[in-house]
């Protein structure tokens, strides 16, 4: 009896804890009103929650699955335990809770532009604080359930609370508002009104469809969350807010600078979209080793002739973390002679470089290990990602090669250069600490990496391909996967 009575005071607590560690539940764009999770510029997480929405796949009883693995680090996801303060405790088999957001870690790379944007263009700690949390447990055939979704967002660093999540500002989201979110791109605009109760301001959102236009859907969930907070404030306030979230320096966030490969593995700088002002100013596109580098340490540089786009192909080898910076051309002139330019003020900066799409390492068919191709120093590499409870690997993979193929259509054996499996070495990096459940094995190639290069993974000598990652920069993958079409199962 006695015990019994522990045991039901202990679920009781337990309960009330995650009653009370939790804000409130949000069910409708709406309730994103009022909450001020990712508001106001440069703060991300209503992009994070669009990204999520659009990359996870929701049945018609409202289950929800992920196409990636969050377990091994995709898009910057890292393992957050089962006990952290703010959420409420799980026991283990019940899964685990992974957190998306931070832009300092390394997966985050492979997130889309619209995502990272303002965490490039935007200085301080407001643009790190948002995070999007999922309870996630894995089903028996590598599939990641997805429990409860979460918004949070850290302390601001004023408050001197450390590096937790502020409970006070963290919310379970249901299904429906993911749903909501997933259907803003392809919803009738002249609908919203009718649906959510609020009168969109034409004139802003016509700003917020030039800047987030090429994310479908993105446009209307701020003007609808914006116009939904709006009112509430007034005067000066509103307009502050405005100028923050809105406006954002309307002509520079279409100003688009990337980095693309040569078929030499050399770093290709492209842009578009500047501005006829700045051009009349003459600007220069300068290519920088990540965007920690200082101004003065550029590898390479070129102005941009007066053409709002174009391309620039650098001899710099092509590295992760590669970025283009936009800066104005100061002419210098001795005596009336022009004897070159020097850099001027910054004006924009890109994403750092990564090939995303193809980052994501892809599912060795059968086996609990996964295959990843990326770029260091203009060659062509190789990770293998084994889960550690996959002890017989080496065993299993004796005979087992990673062919590296110029584009997709070459047959097995033509590959231009190849390694077994158990020679790749253990990777020792201090942010695989996020990744705990697997090992990294890693191979560096000789070959140079170029549009189309290919990573295969081969199970016996001479058949049973059972991965191959995407062709290196060829197919233009739209920057949100088509999962979320409903119905689909
Ligand atoms: C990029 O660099 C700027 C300036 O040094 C910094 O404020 C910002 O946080 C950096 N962003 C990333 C993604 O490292
Ligand atoms: C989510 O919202 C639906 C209605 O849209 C409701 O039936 C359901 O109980 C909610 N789930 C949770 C966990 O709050
Ligand atoms: C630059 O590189 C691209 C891709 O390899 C190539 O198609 C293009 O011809 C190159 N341009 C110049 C001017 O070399
Ligand atoms: C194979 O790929 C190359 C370049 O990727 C292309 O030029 C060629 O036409 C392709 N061949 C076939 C048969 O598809
Ligand atoms: C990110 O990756 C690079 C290269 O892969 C590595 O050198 C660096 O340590 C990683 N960053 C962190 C925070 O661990």
């Amino acid at each position: 009896m006695v015990e019994k009575g522990i045991l039901g005071c202990f679920i009781l607590c337990l309960s009330l804890t995650s009653v009370c560690a939790v804000r409130g539940t949000l069910s409708s764009i709406k309730d994103l009103k009022g909450i001020e999770f990712g508001h106001t510029f440069p703060r991300h997480g209503l992009m994070l929650l669009h990204w999520l929405a659009n990359n996870i796949y929701i049945d018609n009883n409202g289950n929800m699955r992920l196409n990636f693995n969050p377990t091994r680090g995709d898009y910057g996801f890292h393992f957050y335990g089962n006990r952290p303060p703010s959420l409420p405790i799980l026991h283990p088999e019940s899964g685990s809770y992974y957190s998306l957001g931070n832009m300092n870690s390394n997966g985050s790379w492979a997130l889309p532009d619209y995502v990272t944007q303002r965490f490039y263009n935007s200085r301080g700690p407001e643009n790190n604080r948002d995070r999007v949390i999922l309870r996630v447990r894995e089903d028996g055939s590598n599939q990641f359930i997805v429990d409860e979704v979460y918004v949070t967002q850290h302390y601001q660093q004023n408050e001197n609370r450390g590096s937790a999540y502020d409970p006070a500002n963290t919310y379970r989201v249901n299904v429906s508002l993911l749903r909501q979110i997933q259907r803003l791109a392809t919803i009738d605009q002249n609908d919203i009104p009718r649906i959510y109760n609020v009168e969109i301001n034409h004139n802003s959102l016509q700003d917020l469809e030039n800047i987030w236009g090429h994310t479908p859907g993105m446009a209307l969930l701020l003007a609808i969350v914006l116009s939904l907070t709006l009112p509430k404030l007034k005067g000066r306030c509103a307009r502050a807010v405005e100028t923050q979230s809105v406006m954002e320096d309307k002509d520079n966030t279409l100003i688009k600078l990337e980095v693309k490969t040569t078929d030499r593995g050399k770093a290709r700088i492209i842009w578009s979209g500047i501005p006829k002002r700045l051009l009349d100013q003459r600007v220069m596109v300068v290519l920088h080793r990540d965007n920690n580098s200082d101004s003065k340490s550029e590898l390479d540089r070129s102005s941009v002739g007066g053409k709002a786009s174009g391309s620039y192909n650098t001899s710099v080898p092509l590295n992760p973390g590669l970025q283009v910076r936009l800066h104005k051309e100061v002419k210098k002139w001795w005596n009336y002679f022009w004897f070159g330019s020097t850099i001027g003020e910054e004006i924009w900066r890109g994403s750092e470089f990564h090939d995303a799409n193809r980052e994501i390492p892809v599912d060795i068919n059968g086996h609990d290990a996964s295959l990843q191709l990326f770029v260091k120093d203009g060659k062509a590499c190789a990770r293998l990602y084994v889960k550690k409870s996959f002890t017989a690997w080496k065993k299993t993979f004796h005979n087992s090669w990673v062919g590296f193929y110029s584009s997709l259509n070459k047959s097995m054996l033509n590959y231009n250069t190849w390694k077994w499996a158990v020679s790749f070495s253990k990777e020792i990096r201090s942010d695989l600490e996020d990744v705990p459940e697997h090992d990294v094995y890693v191979y560096y190639s000789s070959m140079v990496m170029s549009p189309g290069v290919q990573a295969r993974f081969m199970l016996q000598r001479r058949s049973s391909e059972v991965a191959r990652t995407l062709p290196w920069e060829r197919v233009e993958l739209s920057a949100t996967r088509p999962y979320h079409r409903e119905g689909e199962s």
